[in-house]
């Protein structure tokens, strides 16, 4: 048998690639007043849990953008406060939607392409108190809302969000209890879903309106579903209802109302059939002995090449706009970016028309339910001080954007006891 070379080529990414990372406003701006998020934590979160400053990056964003440059990011994403240009049902702030100019301008500036978000889980409390988006009226103010902001600040931005998962709002706000306003119905939750598919065909169309060559889509929260036990018809039936309903439902329900695909992929899960009634049901990764995230998430990079190989047959550009490990440990950090981007580069080779990936998040932040505790930045945050420090997986993040790719020689710290920063540094 001939011996097959070992290559030691670099894994190229496709020409124009965008790298970059995401971040949401409640999550790292600070002293959202006017918000639902911000009113509900004050009588339903411990304190350690309440966004207060955040990463006070409403003040700090040129630092902040000055970092993701020097980390050699040509992307970001990020989004608008809804509740700080529009306070009061009907009244604009024109100082917030000049700040937002100002902050868009900045990246533009420094040569970023950038991605805006224009709904990213939080609202203004009048628009919550009015029923938020389980009410019929919500399509309307949203709409409102985005025909003032976009006129002004369309200049500064390449690509569209409209809604960032709309899946996870409406069953978190609505089914769960993690988000506010924390009701218990599928009625509401079910409203909510259909509130925001209209919203986002609206915004979709308005948005061509103003310019026939804008690119929108909305941020798919997409998961990988696998059976316990390969032959089970029943695992079988829930994890094709599951990958329906999940990661294709919000796409039938706007179909033609796409210019790309924006998935936020980080779950892997694992269905099998328990219990005297023999009913499918999600098994939790920490219960199979699997390697998971500081979030009790499953490390499961096979599975971010699962979603896009299905993904690809909407023969839409991809972009992965989130993902990424809540890990105190940034060797971890390393070692997710490295196995996930190489089975984001083995779905790139296999014909899938994939344009860029954001990690989630640029900074530390506020994990919304889950308070400060979880680190998912590639730069930390001391949230006492304020004070920014690039960790050593940014530093790998930054070679591999250097290369447009995976070079050979990052690929050897997918083994464990390798010192990250000595392998960086001797570059
Ligand atoms: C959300 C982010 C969040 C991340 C990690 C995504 O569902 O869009 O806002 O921080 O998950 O939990």
């Amino acid at each position: 048998m001939g011996q097959s070379k070992h290559d030691h080529s670099t894994l190229k990414f496709p020409e124009g690639f965008l790298w970059g990372a995401g971040s949401s406003a409640f999550q790292v701006e600070g002293n959202i007043k006017d918000s639902d998020w911000w009113e509900w934590e004050q009588t339903h979160q411990p304190e350690e849990f309440r966004s207060g400053q955040a990463a006070d990056h409403y003040n700090r964003f040129e630092e902040d953008f000055k970092l993701a440059q020097s980390l050699g990011h040509n992307a970001h994403r990020l989004s608008l406060e809804w509740s700080r240009i529009e306070p009061r049902e009907g009244e604009f702030d024109d100082n917030e939607i000049e700040h937002y100019k100002t902050v868009l301008k900045s990246l533009k500036d420094k040569g970023f392409t950038v991605m805006l978000t224009l709904h990213h889980f939080t609202n203004p409390a009048w628009f919550a108190h009015l029923g938020g988006w389980s009410s019929g009226k919500s399509v309307y103010y949203f709409e409102r809302f985005v025909k003032r902001v976009v006129p002004e600040l369309k200049d500064y931005v390449d690509l569209w969000i409209t809604i960032n998962e709309p899946w996870i709002y409406a069953t978190h706000a609505y089914v769960i209890g993690h988000f506010p306003p924390q009701k218990k119905s599928y009625w509401l939750a079910t409203k909510c879903f259909f509130n925001m598919a209209q919203a986002h065909k609206k915004v979709y169309r308005f948005l061509h309106v103003v310019d026939p060559h804008v690119k929108v889509g909305f941020a798919n929260p997409v998961e990988s579903f696998e059976t316990f036990h390969a032959h089970s018809l029943q695992e079988n039936l829930a994890k094709w209802v599951l990958d329906n309903i999940r990661n294709h439902s919000f796409n039938w329900f706007t179909q033609k109302t796409h210019d790309f695909l924006a998935l936020n992929y980080y779950k892997h899960q694992r269905i099998s059939i328990n219990g005297h009634w023999q009913l499918p049901s999600l098994v939790e990764a920490v219960k199979t002995g699997k390697d998971v995230t500081d979030l009790g998430w499953e490390i499961h990079p096979e599975g971010i090449f699962d979603v896009l190989i299905d993904f690809s047959s909407y023969k839409l550009p991809i972009y992965i706009t989130e993902n990424g490990i809540a890990s105190k440990n940034d060797d971890r950090r390393v070692r997710f970016l490295l196995s996930y981007l190489k089975e984001v580069y083995h779905a790139s080779q296999s014909g899938t028309k994939i344009k860029g990936y954001f990690y989630w998040s640029l900074l530390d932040n506020m994990e919304l339910n889950n308070g400060f505790d979880p680190k998912f930045g590639l730069i930390e945050v001391n949230f006492e001080t304020q004070k920014r420090t690039p960790k050593p997986s940014s530093f790998v993040y930054k070679e591999i954007i250097k290369n447009n790719g995976i070079p050979h020689y990052l690929l050897k710290l997918l083994g464990h006891g390798i010192q990250v920063e000595e392998v960086v540094k001797s570059k």
